[in-house]
Formats: C-alpha cells, structure tokens, sequence
C-alpha cells in the first residue's frame, strides 16, 4: 500500500511541470521579460492617437461600419484628405508636456487606410494630398522629443479585397445566413490578407528604426466562424516575426493568443471604470481611455470627462499597479482641437508638480493603511508613500497605523514642511493648511523609515 502511493505521489511530482506549465512560443525567461518591460511600466502615462480618414467624417472611426458605408461610397474621404495643418512636433510636445512618456500611432485602423508609405498598397497617405508618409514624420517627431514610439496596426480590414467578410464587417449579410456569408467570400482568400498584414507589419518594423511598442487590434473569434481570432489572422507566426523583427518590442493582448504564457505582453482593459482597475493588481497592464467616448476625432460628441476624472484614472491606476494611455483624435486637418488641447494642458499642469507620485510608482504594500479620502501611490526604490488627497480634509489628516513608519512629511507641489505627531499609539495626525494647494488632488509625499 505504502509503495503504491509512494508511487502515485512520485508519478504527481513528475508529470505536475508538464500539467502546470503554460504553453510557450518563444524562449524568454521571466527575468528577461521583467527587464524588456521595465522603462514601460516605470513610465506609466501614455498618448493614443486615432487618426485616418474617419476623422474627417468626424463621427467615430467605426462610421463605416456603423453606416454600413462600403469602398465606393467611403472614397470620398480619400479623395478630401488634407491634413495641412498637420505638425507632429507640436503633437510630441503636448504629449511631453502632460507628462505621457509614450506613444501609440494609428498606423492603419479597421477602416484599412495607410497613414504610411506602404509597398503593398495604394491606400495610403502618399497618395491622397497630404503626399507623404504621415507615419515617419510622427515616429521623427516622437524620437526627437524623447519619447518612445508606438504603432497601432488594426488586424481588421474593412477596404483590402481579400479580407473575409464577418460578422461586424460593414457588408455583413443581414440575414446572417452561412450561405449568404459564403457568396459574399466567393473570390476572397484570408490566406492573401494574411501575407499582407505580415508584409506591411514587416515594413513597419524595418523601416522606422526601433519601435517600442506594437498594438495590434482586435481579436472576435467565433464558432459559426463568422469571427476572427488566431487562425484567421496567423497570431503565432505573426508574433514570432514581431519578436524576431524588434526583439525588444512590448505588444499587446489582442492577437487571441491567451492559451500562451507569452502570447501578450500585457493586458488592455478598455474604457473600464476606474472601480474596476483594482480588479488588475498584480498583472501587467494598461487601460485605454477616451477623452469623450469616441477614439477618432467627433465633433459633437460632448460628454468629455473632466480634469479629476482624468486624474483619477491616471492616478488609480498606477495606485493599481497598471499604465494609462490616454486617447486623442486629432481632427482631419492634423491638429489636436480645443477640447483636448485643454484637457492635456490640466494634465501638464499637475503632472509638473506632482509627477514624481506617478513615474515609477505602484500600488503600496498593505501594511500602509488607506487614509481615509485618499488613494495611495508607491515609489520603493526612493522609499517614498504618496497620498493623493482626493477630498481635502479639514486642518488634519489622519494616518492610521503610521506611527513609526515615515521619517518626513510635505507637500508633493511644492516641498513644504507638513508637520505631524502621534496621536495615540499606532495614528499619526499631519497638520494641513487650511487653503488647499492649487490642484485638484493635492499629493502628500512621505518619505519612509526603511
Ligand atoms: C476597439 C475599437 C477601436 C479602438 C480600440 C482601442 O478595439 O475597435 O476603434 O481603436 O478599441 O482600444
């Protein structure tokens, strides 16, 4: 009996890596993927850019989708592109002033129009009047002011002649029938997309120098096969291309790769509440936002979220571990609008004095009780705890469970002495000013006994 249960639990220790173990596509160890990542999640604030020829339209970069517009009745967007007020370096300093550290570029977005110079192609920027490679002049402009550089490359194609017809394509058959998707198919062959988007992925990624980050967009695979997910689009393949192209590149989670250990890099909740971030600590990931509901410019979308509601979603999620990109839709004319313009100089002018609670921070251990109207922010290398005021108390904020914890207490903005004492023994009460400092959330750094 004994030797057949030694033996049961010999067997279980043998076959338990085999059962356990995720399925890998390449050969990156742990370590070497933390490193990979590093500058990413130090940074934690990026810039998204939707743009192509929906922003002319100027009613969401679905419309032709959502209107079921097909090639003809689109091309009128290619015949009017003129971006001529179109200034990238303008773009990157807006982005560096609001302290974004990166940025991810609509290479190509579902609607298939190439805002760069693509061999395989005629839907492309150098042949509407913008004349040029719209893509190279971002990349130069983003490089030169110190930020990282990211592509978005949409895996749906709603122009390329070969691309299947699925369910949210904008020609999708009413009836839905198989037949009726079967005749609408007759000619076309995915097998000739897919060598498309790995060629112009390859012109991407050979191009333009070293690209930080590649975000490619989306995934909806589906068992009546009317969707699209790794089979359609070649996910591994594609993936190992990526990783041998740009070694170092940081991509997404939208190639449906999810059986694999390292088939993403990170997670991408989209335009989730800030309430439900909390749900992500631990993982690696980055919340997409809009400023107003629409990724492409929309001229009478008007529910823009205000200056705290950004903050909060820049500071709840590093408080959870995670990055914020943060959406813009330039407008057809190449130039980020009023709305946005104002939305990033708020952003600049708290992130200049407070962005040290923010760059290379995280969520703090648990032993560092949450004061009460605050989110906290952690920086373990530089030993420092930050309290991000999100209600400004009345004269005194109590720190539960503090006592012999911190060594020095000030304000983030302007390094000015809070003073402090004990309370009782575990809370420390800091003394604050009854003004409340010009910012919508005020920081408190403390600086920890370590
Ligand atoms: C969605 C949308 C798309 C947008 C993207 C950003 O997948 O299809 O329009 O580009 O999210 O996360």
């Amino acid at each position: 009996m004994l030797k057949k249960l030694q033996l049961l639990l010999m067997f279980v220790l043998l076959m338990a890596p085999s059962v356990f173990a995720q399925k890998m596509i390449g050969t990156e160890t742990d370590a070497q993927k933390d490193k990979r990542m590093e500058w990413w999640k130090d940074d934690r604030f990026g810039m998204f850019i939707h743009w192509g020829l929906y922003s002319q339209a100027a009613r969401h970069e679905w419309v032709k989708h959502n209107e079921k517009i097909d090639n003809a009745g689109y091309q009128k967007y290619f015949d009017q592109f003129n971006p001529d007020l179109f200034d990238p370096q303008k773009w990157a300093k807006q982005a560096k002033a609001a302290g974004m550290k990166y940025a991810v570029l609509t290479t190509k977005h579902h609607e298939g129009f190439c805002l760069f110079d693509s061999k395989f192609t005629d839907y492309k920027a150098p042949n509407t009047k913008a004349k040029r490679d719209l893509v190279r002049e971002y990349v130069n402009a983003f490089r030169a002011q110190g930020l990282k550089v990211g592509f978005y490359y949409s895996l749906l194609d709603w122009h390329h002649p070969q691309y299947t017809i699925d369910e949210i394509h904008p020609q999708s058959p009413a009836d839905k029938s198989d037949a009726s998707y079967a005749k609408l198919n007759k000619g076309r062959d995915m097998a000739k997309y897919r060598q498309y988007m790995r060629d112009q992925i390859t012109e991407l990624l050979t191009k333009y120098g070293k690209i930080d980050i590649l975000w490619l967009d989306f995934s909806f695979p589906r068992k009546d096969g009317h969707g699209k997910g790794k089979d359609e689009w070649g996910s591994v393949e594609l993936l190992k291309l990526i990783r041998k192209l740009q070694p170092g590149i940081i991509v997404d989670n939208r190639l449906n790769l999810e059986e694999y250990k390292d088939g993403a890099d990170f997670e991408t909740p989209e335009q989730v509440s800030t309430a439900e971030l909390a749900k992500y600590r631990g993982k690696t990931w980055e919340t997409c936002q809009t400023f107003s509901g629409s990724w492409g410019y929309y001229r009478d979308e008007n529910t823009w979220k205000t200056h705290r509601q950004l903050l909060d979603l820049l500071i709840t999620s590093v408080s959870n571990g995670g990055n914020l990109i943060l959406n813009v839709g330039p407008t057809a004319r190449g130039e980020f609008d009023y709305r946005a313009t104002n939305a990033l100089d708020s952003l600049a002018y708290w992130m200049h004095a407070n962005s040290k609670s923010i760059y290379n921070c995280t969520y703090a251990p648990d032993t560092y009780k949450i004061p009460e109207g605050t989110k906290l922010t952690y920086n373990k290398a530089a030993g420092k705890l930050y309290v991000q005021l999100f209600s400004y108390p009345h004269g005194k904020l109590i720190l539960p469970g503090y006592k012999g914890k911190i060594k020095y207490a000030q304000f983030l903005n302007d390094s000015s002495e809070l003073l402090y004492k004990e309370i009782n023994e575990d809370d420390l009460e800091v003394t604050l000013p009854a003004k409340k400092p010009n910012y919508e959330i005020p920081v408190i750094e403390l600086t920890l006994q370590q």
